[in-house]
């Protein structure tokens, strides 16, 4: 089998993180004093968390470093007892080299209790002599605040676009992928920032063993609707075409076997993006939201597609009206 693209192209140093460059510039200069406070890492998933945490602890104790680091993700213990337990046992030993403190990496911290989380902070306060701490999370404000007053804070942000797809030209280039420029731009769009989808999409495209890759193979590969399909329906619902948007809809279950979580979540980012009123936003956004409520509580997806449709005819015809006048 292929190997998992993500860990091949993994940053090994904090110079090879795509974007992010104030920070790992920060992260850099910790390296040369040799000394850093605990840290905490917050940002969207896919954005070089994890990965510049073990290129930092790489550069900071080199040959050192497995036994210096240790890493825990709190998403799979989330409870006192990895505090009290785990994270204890190897905060007590001694740190091995000049340094003179270890590392411990907790990815995912926001997965933590908040029980586990007072721990967590005593546990800090107690060995802050020989260890420190790099937290990783989605979310600073799920992490109690005498922890992120301890913690010197990098907020991490989605990639930009222009750089991912540069880092996806460099992977194209290395796995001799033959990809046109508007599958890249397909590869970026529905990556949204996040550079792990990106070369996870990338990865799936490749895999449809098609010679060269353009944006059709992408939405096919990574089953995605075009943004300009669901615009289309979209568009029919505003006219007032009930019947039209719907049969767009339905051709997009088939041919892509849609979920219709898919479809809502990208007839959200498609209506954002769309040059139309804000009082027609507002309309439509309010029957999707609707919509997405009703499907996570469970309802049947598509009869609430249709039903948010008809709402959206709804608010075209006030828009229609709003354009006699
Ligand atoms: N800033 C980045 N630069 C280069 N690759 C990245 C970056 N962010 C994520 N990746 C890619 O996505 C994978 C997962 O990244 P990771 O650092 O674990 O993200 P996070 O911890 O923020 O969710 C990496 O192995 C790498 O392939
Ligand atoms: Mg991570």
């Amino acid at each position: 089998m292929d190997e998992i693209w993500v860990e091949k192209y993994r940053p090994q140093k904090l110079a090879e993180v795509v974007g992010q460059k104030t920070t790992t510039s920060r992260l850099s200069n910790y390296v040369k004093e040799k000394s850093m406070p605990h840290l905490m890492f917050s940002g969207p998933a896919g954005t070089g968390k994890t990965s510049s945490a073990i290129a930092l602890a790489k550069e900071m104790f080199k040959e050192n470093w497995k036994y210096n680091v240790h890493e825990l993700n709190a998403s799979d213990e989330r409870g006192i007892d990895v505090v009290r337990g785990k994270i204890k046992e190897f905060a007590r030993t001694a740190p091995l080299g000049e340094e003179g403190f270890k590392i411990i990496f907790l990815d995912e911290a926001d997965a933590l209790t908040s029980a586990a989380q007072a721990a967590l902070r005593r546990t800090m306060e107690k060995y802050s002599r020989t260890c420190r701490f790099i937290l990783s999370c989605n979310y600073s404000s799920k992490i109690i605040d005498p922890i992120q007053s301890r913690c010197a804070v990098f907020r991490f942000r989605p990639v930009k676009e222009e750089e991912m797809k540069k880092y996806l030209k460099y992977v194209s280039g290395k796995q001799n992928l033959k990809i046109t420029d508007d599958g890249l731009d397909a590869v970026v769009y529905l990556a949204q920032g996040d550079m792990r989808r990106g070369i996870n999409n990338l990865q799936m495209a490749a895999a449809s063993g098609i010679e060269s890759i353009d944006s059709d193979v992408v939405y096919q590969a990574v089953a995605a609707a075009r943004p300009d399909e669901i615009r289309g329906a979209l568009e029919y619902a505003i006219a007032g075409k009930f019947s039209k948007a719907r049969e767009c809809l339905d051709k997009l279950q088939i041919t892509y076997g849609l979920a219709g979580e898919d479809i809502v979540r990208q007839m959200h980012r498609t209506i954002r993006e769309m040059d139309i009123t804000d009082d027609t936003k507002i309309g439509l956004i309010s029957a999707l939201a609707e919509t997405d409520f009703r499907i996570g509580e469970g309802a049947n997806a598509w009869i609430q597609i249709e039903a948010a449709i008809a709402q959206f005819v709804n608010a075209g015809k006030n828009l229609n009206r709003e354009l006699e006048k």
